[in-house]
This record gives structure tokens, sequence and C-alpha cells, in this order.
């Protein structure tokens, strides 16, 4: 059907709505992709351009996970194409068409789509990334772990394997994003959030 294919187009376009790149515009702020970690998201808009410009950054990026799977859930009940339009959404924000494909690292837009897709999946990775940013101070430690955790998570309350698989997928991609953050807590250069 025509709409298995619209949900996951009409979700690709959303997730390119970069939070950050909307927010620093609107404030008139430099662009977060030429500011510390480079990176498009809400902890790097925090480093340099306060807590406003972070807010808004993180409550469009998790809003448009919740969104693109929730009219996705209101219009069907195919787990593949729900997986999918996650998948599409998600790679958008790391890809958007919009800014150059230099996107964010999907940290924010993957708390959004599990949300949806499962509530408990998207508390116990909330509650992991929560853990270990009170024990180490890295963002970026804490959204790596909570990401490893979350296709677990998913097994353990879904059981789908269409939903353990793109949560499987948003999780690599997600890491492989964070390379330059994980060479940096290898050899101690990483900033601590209260440092950041
Ligand atoms: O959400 C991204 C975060 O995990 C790391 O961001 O700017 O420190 O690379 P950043």
């Amino acid at each position: 059907m025509l709409i298995n294919l619209l949900l996951p187009i009409c979700a690709y376009l959303l997730g390119s709505i970069s939070g950050a790149l909307l927010a620093c515009r609107w404030l008139g702020l430099s662009d977060p992709r030429y500011q510390g970690s480079g990176n498009p998201g809400a902890t790097n808009v925090l480093r340099h351009s306060g807590k406003k410009a972070a807010v808004i950054t993180l409550v469009i990026d998790v809003f448009k996970g919740i969104s693109a799977v929730f009219i996705a859930k209101l219009l069907t009940t195919s787990p593949l194409v729900l997986a999918g339009t996650s998948f599409m959404v998600f790679l958008g924000h790391l890809y958007p068409i919009f800014f150059e494909f230099r996107g964010g690292k999907g940290v924010a837009t993957a708390l959004g789509i599990l949300m949806v897709l499962n509530w408990q999946v998207s508390l116990a990775a909330l509650a992991t990334w929560l853990v270990i940013l009170v024990i180490f101070r890295y963002v970026s430690l804490a959204s790596i772990a909570a990401a490893m955790f979350a296709p677990a998570y998913m097994f353990w309350f879904t059981g789908i394997p269409e939903y353990i698989l793109v949560s499987f997928m948003m999780s690599s991609l997600l890491i492989w994003r964070h390379r330059s953050n994980i060479n940096n807590l290898l050899t101690g250069q990483e900033d601590k959030i209260n440092e950041a």
C-alpha cells in the first residue's frame, strides 16, 4: 500500500528538521556544526549557546521522533512499517536533506522513537542514561551505554523481531556517530557535563 512507502519517506523529511540548527537560527546564534564538538545536538548547543537553545533543540529532536512514530501508529499496525518509519526519522536526523546531510548523533530522536514504540523500553534506556551520567558525568558515555542496552530492553519488553532489529540498527549507528567521543574518552579529552 502507498501509505507503507509514504510513512518512511515523510518520516525521513521530518527527521531532517534539525532542532539544533533551527533553534540557533531562530535565536541568532552560531551554527553548532562549527562550535565545540561540531554536533548539532542539545549537548553541544548547551555547551556553546546556553540553556534556552539547548532546551528548544531537545524538545524539537525528541518531538520529531515521537510524532513520526505516533502518526505511523495511527495509520498502520504493521511492525515492519513502524520499524521502517522509526529508522527513517532517525536517519533523517543523522543525515538531514535540508542541512547538507550533516546532522546529529541521534540520542534525543531515538528517545522519542522509543517512547512511542514501547514506553517501558524508553524508560529503561533513559534510566540507564541517567545512571551513567550521574556516575561518570560524560553525556556521550551515557548515550553510548543507553544505546548498547536498548536492543536488549526491546527484546525483553516486546520480543517483536522488527523492533529489536530496528533498535539494534539505530544503536549501531548512534555508537558509530559517537566515534570521536569514544576516542576522546579513551584519551582523556572528553568534556564532563559540568566542565562543558
Ligand atoms: O547527544 C550527543 C552526546 O551524546 C554527545 O554530544 O556534543 O558531546 O559530542 P557531544
